[in-house]
């Protein structure tokens, strides 16, 4: 199954609180995930954080980024 996103990141305006991101890139709710990487049997998990702050965040979807959920620039660089 082909992920449904690019490898340009997506920027959300955050808001305070928990927040599952999706890393296996099947979620139709990118950046988040929706629970498709269980129905499809990935073995992979979302990246689960408490955000403190609100405020616009470019989420990393090239997989490369060191600093994930966010991007680092990683896919200008692939
Ligand atoms: S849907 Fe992709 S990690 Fe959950």
């Amino acid at each position: 199954m082909e992920p449904k996103h690019g490898d340009r990141p997506i920027v959300v305006d955050e808001t305070p609180g928990k927040k599952a991101y999706c890393q296996c890139g099947l979620s139709e709710k990118l950046p988040y995930c929706d629970g498709a990487h269980a129905r499809h049997n990935t073995g992979l998990a979302p990246l689960v954080l408490e955000i403190m702050e609100p405020g616009k965040r470019a989420v990393c979807q090239c997989h490369c980024s060191n600093e994930k959920p966010w991007c680092d620039g990683s896919h200008n660089r692939k």
